[in-house]
């Protein structure tokens, strides 16, 4: 964590400064009491060495988080959302507005051990393997041994790392270290988690198995923040979105909302013939409204790259061959009909 931030940017929160108060329409979100976090008319300036201000990284941020449900902030580089994060576990001081975060203000740091935190880059001890690293961690939050052993456990199966645990951590790759480093940031058992970036430097295996692991902690009753400008993860996985464009709010709402197009409709059928498409586009004229497209559905490529690998498990050794390439005697042909 970077706490010469704190120190070296940071002035106390500012009196003096007014901040426009933007009224934000918060839609209803999930049922629950208090939300996990209020953040009310948050800004943040970043200010140089001799206190002058240097950037806008928030402007009168207002937006809620309920309990239990997975949020993403989205926006792209530079829009403050790595800003925002740091700013709920009071690793920076706000130049203006509120928090409430787990019923306290953002700068009581003792909130934090009911919180995880996934940071950007982990900074980890690179010569601790991922067994050391979270029985480290774990002795931090004063848990006991036994404890520590359980969770240790459970939660290098739970990323994946089993076949790596006894592995020094220099020795790991990029996707394998933002493993630990989610591992990391549940060992607390925490109620509320924050990932910045979660998905960065995974493959798209890795990929999935993040936004699984992300569904799997809020069906735990756990809630979670996201960033990400990966817009297909943070579709895929969060009940509610706010975007973020230099420091300001600019959407906020449930995805499926802010995603459907009221002014639509799609039919998906199975595969039609001649005549009765047409018969069917003169039903639709005759209601005033017209056809766009008909063509046929495609699948994703994430789809696709994970059935390809999928494939490859159940098959090993099968392989694609051009149709033009010379017979080989020697390997099976991938595409051939078995
Ligand atoms: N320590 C700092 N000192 C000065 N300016 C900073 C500091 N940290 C961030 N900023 C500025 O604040 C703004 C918001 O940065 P932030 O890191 O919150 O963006 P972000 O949305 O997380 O971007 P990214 O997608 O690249 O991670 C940027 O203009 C950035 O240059
Ligand atoms: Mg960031």
């Amino acid at each position: 964590m970077d706490t010469n931030e704190a120190v070296n940017n940071e002035t106390m929160p500012e009196s003096d400064e007014t901040p426009e108060t933007a009224e934000v329409d918060t839609p209803a979100a999930p049922d629950s009491d208090e939300p996990v976090i209020k953040i009310r008319n948050l800004s943040k300036i970043y200010r140089d060495f001799w206190g002058r201000p240097k950037v806008q990284a928030l402007n009168s941020l207002s937006l809620d988080v309920q309990k239990g449900e997975v949020f993403g902030l989205l926006g792209p580089n530079g829009s403050g959302k790595t800003t925002t994060m740091k700013l709920l576990l009071g690793l920076l001081f706000p130049s203006g507005g509120d928090i409430t975060i787990l019923g306290e203000t953002a700068t009581n740091v003792e909130k934090n051990e009911r919180i995880g935190y996934l940071p950007e880059e982990s900074y980890l001890y690179r010569f601790l393997n991922a067994g050391e690293t979270l029985d480290f961690y774990g002795r931090l939050f004063n848990m006991s041994k036994a404890d520590r052993r359980e969770r240790v456990d459970r939660y290098i199966e739970m990323v994946g790392l089993t076949h790596a645990r006894h592995r020094q951590l220099k020795e790991y790759s990029k996707g394998m270290t933002r493993r630990i480093g989610l591992a990391q940031a549940l060992i607390n058992d925490p109620d509320l988690v924050l990932l910045d970036e979660p998905t960065t430097g995974l493959d798209p295996l890795g990929t999935r198995d993040m936004k699984d692991l992300i569904l799997k902690l809020r069906d735990d009753g756990k809630t979670v923040v996201m960033c990400s400008h990966l817009l297909a993860d943070v579709q895929d996985v969060c009940d509610r979105i706010a975007i973020l464009y230099e420091g300001e709010l600019k959407q906020l709402g449930r995805v499926e909302d802010l995603l459907t197009e009221q002014g639509r409709t799609r039919l998906m059928t199975s595969r039609l013939d001649d005549a009765a498409m047409a018969e069917i586009r003169e039903v639709i004229e005759r209601h005033g409204a017209s056809v766009e497209t008909i063509d046929h559905p495609t699948s994703t490529l994430e789809e696709l790259f994970l059935r390809t690998v999928e494939e490859s498990r159940e098959r090993p050794g099968r392989r694609f061959v051009p149709e033009d390439a010379p017979a080989s005697d020697e390997e099976p042909a991938a595409n051939e009909s078995e």
